[in-house]
This record gives C-alpha cells, sequence and structure tokens, in this order.
C-alpha cells in the first residue's frame, strides 16, 4: 500500500458518518428530507403516493381501512391487476427495452435479453398454458425453480390469471416441497430438470418428483423446464401428468390472457418462512398493498428508474428476489438483472464481471456476500470497470462497519450510496434504512424508519428505551406492505406478531403493535441498530432457518434421542447452525452418525441448513424445570465467558460440551 491509501484507509476507519455524495443527490427519486414531516402529517393518506405508481383498473375508496386490526386492509375498493403492472403498461414506452436481463451459469452460454414486448408475450402464453391446465382464480400454484427466467415468467403468468403463487426456494429438499404443497393445498407445480452450480448440471427434477411423491392430496399438473442443456441430463421422462414448458408455451404461441382484475386485498402470493416452530408460516401478500409497497422502496430507496440496469443478486425463492427483483423493478418499467449461479465462478470476479459487461446501476447483495467478497481481496473487484453504479445496498442481516466501510470504497469508490435495509419476509419490503438522497450514512446502523413507518425500539413493557440501550424492535401502526395474515391460520398470526405488544382484546388500533422479533438499539438521531433475532430462528447467510425444524429433522434420524440446535457466530455465513446431540443407548455418536445426521438435516430442509458442527453430548443443560438453556449452547459455540451456571439442573455437563465443541 502507498503513503496516500494508507492515509486513506486509516480515516475511512475512523469515520462514523458518510453523507450522501452531491452527485447522487442532485439526481436521487428523493431528496427532500421533508418527506418525513410530510408523511406523518398525512398518515395513512401519505401511502397514495405509494398507490399512485401503479395503474388501477378500479380506484380504491379507503387508504386504509382500520376497523378490525390487526386485519387491516390497504386501497380497498380499488382492483388491478400485477401483471398488468409489470407489464402491459410498460408496453408502449419501453416495449423494445429489456425487461430482464438474464445471465446463464455457464460462461460459454448464451444470455437471454428478455424485452418487455417478449416477457409480456411469454407470460402470456404460458398464462393461457396454464389455463388450459385447470389453473382457477386463487388455485394455488408452486414454483419450485432455480434463478432461470421462466420462474419470474411463472409468477407473473400466475398474477395475470389470479392464481397466488408460492416460490419454493431450489436449494430446499423434496421434503420441504411436500410440506409447503400440502400446506397450501397445492395442485399445481412448476419445476425444471435441473440447472448449473459451478460448472455442473445439477439434477433438480428427481428431487421434485421425490417431494411430489411426499405430497397428500392429487397434484393435477406439473410443469417441467427443460433448463439443462443436451448432455448435461436434459430431457428427463415426464410423468402423465407432467408437461414440458416449452411445448406448452409453443402450443399456445401468440395467445393472449386478459389480466384478471383482482381486488387489492386478493392474494398476490403466499410464501412460507421459518418460524419458531417445526411447521413453516405462509406469510400472505396481497395485489395492491404489496405491489404498492414493492414499487415505492424501489423507487425511493434503490432510487430506480426506468433506464436503469438494476441488478439484486438474491434469489427469487426468498422475499428479496420476489420484490426487489421481480416486482417492485418491474413495476416501474426498469431492467433487472437475474443471474444464475455463484459469484466465484468459474472466477471470483464474475459479479464485478457482470456488472462492467451490463453496466450495472446498482448493486443490492447480502451482507454473507460482502464478507466473502472481502476475504477473496480487492484484486477482483479490482479487475473490473464498476463506475456504472450508482447505489448500493444490504439486505437480510446485521452488516458490520468494516464489511460496510469495505463495500464503499472497494465497489462503489466511495461515490454511492450505501442503503442498509432492515425488513423481513412478512413486512413484504424495507421498513428501516436511510433514503440514500437524503439521510447521513451511518455504518452498521440501518438507518430512521422510512417516511410513514412507525417502527420503534421498546422495552419489554413497550416503553420505548434512552437512546443507546439495546431493546425490542415494535412498528406501531400497519403499512400497505404488511402481510396480512398466515394462510388459513388468523389464530397463529395473531400469537407470532401481534399478543406480544398488543392488547388483543381492543378494536382500537392504537391498541396494536407489530412484533418482528428482532432485537435493535437506536441512536440520538433516531437510527436504529438490528441485533438480531430474539426467538429461536437464526440467520445463516441471510437464510432465515428455524431451530426447531432443524431438530425435528435431527430427531427423526435413527439413534437419536434429543437435539438442540443453536447459531454460533462464523466470519463469513454471520451464523452457522450448531447441533448438541444426544443419542440413544446402544447407538455411538461417531462419524457415521454424524454423516446421518447431516444427511437427515439435508433431506428435510437443505444444504442451508447443514451443521457446521455436531457435538455430541450425554445431557443438554437445563433449567431446573427442564427448559433447555439454549443461549448456554449458544455462547458455548461462541467461545464465550458462561458466567453462573449455578442455576442449571446439571451443571457439570457444560464442561463436557465446552470441551468438545471446536474439538471436531
Ligand atoms: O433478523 C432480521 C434479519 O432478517 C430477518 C428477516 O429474514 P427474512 O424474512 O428471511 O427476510 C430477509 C430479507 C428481508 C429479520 O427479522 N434482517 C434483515 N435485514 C436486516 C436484518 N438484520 C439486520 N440488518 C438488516 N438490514
Amino acid at each position: 500500500m502507498t503513503d496516500d491509501t494508507v492515509e486513506l484507509e486509516a480515516r475511512l476507519e475512523e469515520q462514523e458518518a458518510f453523507e450522501p455524495p452531491e452527485e447522487f443527490v442532485e439526481q436521487a427519486n428523493v431528496s427532500e428530507e421533508s418527506i418525513y414531516e410530510e408523511f406523518e402529517e398525512e398518515w395513512p393518506e401519505c401511502w397514495e403516493r405509494a398507490a399512485d405508481l401503479l395503474d388501477w383498473e378500479e380506484g380504491y375508496d379507503t387508504v386504509l381501512d382500520d376497523s378490525n386490526p390487526p386485519f387491516y386492509e390497504w386501497f380497498t375498493g380499488g382492483s388491478l391487476n400485477a401483471s398488468a403492472n409489470c407489464l402491459d403498461r410498460h408496453l408502449d414506452e419501453r416495449g423494445d427495452e429489456a425487461a430482464i436481463e438474464w445471465v446463464g451459469e455457464p460462461v460459454e452460454e448464451e444470455n437471454r435479453t428478455y424485452t418487455y414486448e417478449d416477457l409480456h408475450r411469454e407470460v402470456n402464453e404460458f398464462a393461457a398454458a396454464l389455463t388450459e391446465l385447470g389453473v382457477e382464480e386463487d388455485d394455488v400454484v408452486t414454483l419450485y425453480m432455480p434463478m432461470i427466467p421462466e420462474l419470474p415468467i411463472a409468477m407473473l403468468a400466475c398474477a395475470r390469471i389470479g392464481a397466488p403463487h408460492s416460490v419454493v426456494f431450489a436449494g430446499f429438499s423434496a421434503d420441504a416441497l411436500a410440506t409447503r404443497m400440502n400446506a397450501a393445498d397445492s395442485e399445481y407445480l412448476v419445476t425444471c430438470d435441473g440447472y448449473y452450480r459451478r460448472g455442473d448440471g445439477l439434477d433438480h427434477l428427481s428431487k421434485a418428483n421425490e417431494g411430489l411423491a411426499g405430497v397428500d392430496h392429487d397434484v393435477e399438473a406439473a410443469v417441467v423446464v427443460e433448463r439443462l442443456r443436451e448432455g448435461d441430463g436434459h430431457g428427463h421422462d415426464l410423468a402423465d401428468n407432467q408437461r414440458a414448458y416449452a411445448d406448452l408455451v409453443a402450443e399456445h404461441e401468440g395467445a393472449t390472457v386478459e389480466p384478471v382484475s383482482r381486488d387489492a386485498e386478493d392474494m398476490l402470493f403466499l410464501m412460507y418462512t421459518s418460524g419458531t416452530t417445526g411447521q413453516p408460516k405462509g406469510v400472505k401478500h396481497t395485489t395492491g398493498g404489496y405491489l404498492a409497497w414493492s414499487a415505492w422502496t424501489s423507487r425511493a430507496v434503490l432510487d430506480v428508474k426506468p433506464e436503469d440496469t438494476y441488478f439484486c443478486s438474491a434469489d427469487i425463492g426468498w422475499i428479496t428476489g420476489h420484490s426487489y427483483i421481480v416486482y417492485g423493478p418491474l413495476a416501474l418499467g426498469t431492467t433487472t438483472m437475474m443471474y444464475e449461479g455463484t459469484p466465484d465462478h468459474p472466477e471470483r470476479d464474475r459479479l464485478w464481471e457482470i456488472i462492467e459487461e451490463y453496466e450495472a446501476t446498482q448493486l443490492y447483495t447480502a451482507p454473507t456476500a460482502i464478507r466473502a467478497f472481502m476475504k477473496w481481496g480487492t484484486e477482483y473487484p479490482d479487475r473490473h470497470d464498476l463506475s456504472s453504479l450508482r447505489l448500493l445496498g444490504t439486505v437480510g442481516e446485521p452488516i458490520n462497519p468494516r464489511a460496510w466501510k469495505w463495500y464503499y470504497k472497494h465497489i462503489g469508490d466511495e461515490s454511492c450510496p450505501v442503503v442498509d435495509t432492515w425488513w423481513q419476509t412478512e413486512t413484504g419490503g424495507m421498513m428501516v434504512t436511510t433514503l440514500p438522497g437524503v439521510k447521513t450514512m451511518k455504518p452498521g446502523s440501518a438507518g430512521p424508519p422510512l417516511p410513514g413507518v412507525d417502527a420503534r425500539v421498546v422495552d419489554t413493557t413497550g416503553e420505548e428505551v434512552e437512546a443507546g440501550r439495546a431493546g425490542y424492535l415494535t412498528v406501531n401502526k400497519p403499512w400497505p406492505g404488511m402481510l396480512r395474515t398466515l394462510y388459513r391460520n388468523d389464530e397463529r398470526y395473531i400469537d407470532e406478531y401481534w399478543a406480544e405488544y398488543s392488547d388483543t382484546d381492543s378494536d382500537d388500533p392504537d391498541d396494536w403493535v407489530y412484533f418482528p422479533e428482532d432485537g435493535a438499539k437506536v441512536d440520538d438521531d433516531g437510527y436504529i441498530t438490528v441485533l438480531g433475532r430474539v426467538d429461536d430462528v437464526i440467520n445463516v447467510s441471510g437464510h432465515r432457518l428455524g431451530t426447531m425444524e432443524i431438530e425435528s429433522a435431527i430427531v427423526g434420524v435413527e439413534g437419536v434421542a434429543e437435539a438442540a440446535v443453536v447459531g454460533g457466530d462464523h466470519e463469513v455465513k454471520g451464523e452457522a447452525v450448531y447441533a448438541y446431540v444426544i443419542t440413544e443407548d446402544g447407538y455411538e455418536g461417531d462419524e457415521a452418525m454424524r454423516e446421518r445426521i447431516v444427511a437427515g438435516v439435508e433431506d428435510a430442509i437443505g444444504p442451508i441448513a447443514r451443521p457446521e458442527q455436531v457435538v455430541f453430548t450425554l445431557e443438554l443443560p437445563k433449567t431446573r424445570s427442564g427448559k433447555i438453556m439454549r443461549r448456554l449452547l449458544e455462547d458455548i459455540a461462541n467461545g464465550e465467558d458462561l458466567g453462573d451456571t449455578s442455576t442449571l439442573r446439571n451443571p457439570d455437563v457444560v464442561e463436557d460440551i465446552q470441551g468438545k465443541v471446536g474439538g471436531d
């Protein structure tokens, strides 16, 4: 390093606040601080501004109906179609512009550009095909697909005919697919033969078929996209009720399907996410509120403009991809990028190469990825011209100031604002983050709540905590993008999100407070730093996993008597899965058993939930009342000082476990 760069690094290291770059502010979609006050004064009518970003078939008469909290309704009386908003209305002005730029993982591949015309055509054809297969309005269609263009096409085709989609992350296992199809009573599946990972063609259809075998009701039809090339496993045999995607689309060539008019409150999609019990939660999002929210936040926070080439590196199998690869960007008529593979294939500069080639204007990614980039070193981004970038974003987990600054300097060249966006599957879109053209950025802190969002940090009684003190994050007013309920389970919706801080007997919306189950602190300027989950959910590489789900997978392995799973700190992934396991009499906690446990978790959930460490123990630390002390297990995983353990029923076990962790 030269003296100059040493000095620069040192300055950056100390700097705690960063102003939005002037050049950015000058062109930002939102650049007036007054928006915060206006939204407060005009609440809830302020959200008309979000609704105004959409085309409504029938105008709404009420912005917010809060007569039956927490079952809020937004833009009631209005009707619209999400696919018409993402496609049809852009055709006149942007028909020839790229809607999706898709980059396949194999480098020698022809990448695909879908103009708005192309996308509109194929969505119509596939919508016609779905109708022919028997899909009707309100039927849930499961999409078990990786990052291929047919996934957003299928989502928009479902939206066009008013059939809610339920996307299941392609990395999830066959069991996970079956669980989700069963929970949603879904009779239709769209999947594919396989996809590419680090150069290899990966079979996906066998997994999908195995999942279908576990579905407890009749499956009317499955559609299979043939993604793999000849020689890589292309062209599986299809079952009687399975149809090849390409054939279906060809049979409906040139078809047009009138977009179905959906009420604002009609379900657009379901997304299953992990909670504290073993059963995933079916988060229900609506057509009007969700679409308005994803469009509004894409515009205000990601500064998306139609002429941009916007790149979010998330997977559409998670909420980030729904809101910020598909719905938000396409509603705004921009070019959204999709990359099939991993950032290190064929080399560790793949993302930077893509950004240079397509002149991407925004990059929205996860702290886990940034920490990996940091580890790999600056030589990879340094090989490429990244000057097309105007804004950087992160999502999914807390970002430490060092990673933030690395991103700001080495990817953004100190000229792009970085937005650290806090939100959840349930919130539909961003809630807490800086407006990039307005607010000072503080690395490590997500920022203030967005205008019109009433997020607070409170103590156990619901009182706001003093600046600098840790507490719990709450959202004290509803917002259009919020989940409406858990699919067919209103009771669990109330229990999980509202019961903690609300007077559940009250009809007054002021008595209802949403609890996202995150810990947080707030500073003197109202900037919120999210500290992480306070429930039994862990966050591995920005992916949410319920410890109970993993535990039930482990106890399902032959010879396992009991298991406790916690998250331990991990340099790149943020958290890693630590499993403490007691074997049944007659079974050894040996390498073979460890392998069976890992395989059991992969089968039940998928490789993302694979335990980093399996620690065999004779007992688990328990309180006198028999509750497993998870915090203690977490501290053990993190090698932390355990303090007083005398309240345990079995304090001796602690030392025994400590000796085993890290010993693998
Ligand atoms: O703990 C918070 C963390 O991710 C959780 C939500 O996970 P999921 O529903 O899978 O959605 C991820 C993508 C939005 C939250 O409860 N989280 C998300 N964003 C941040 C975050 N933690 C800290 N900082 C963030 N920016």
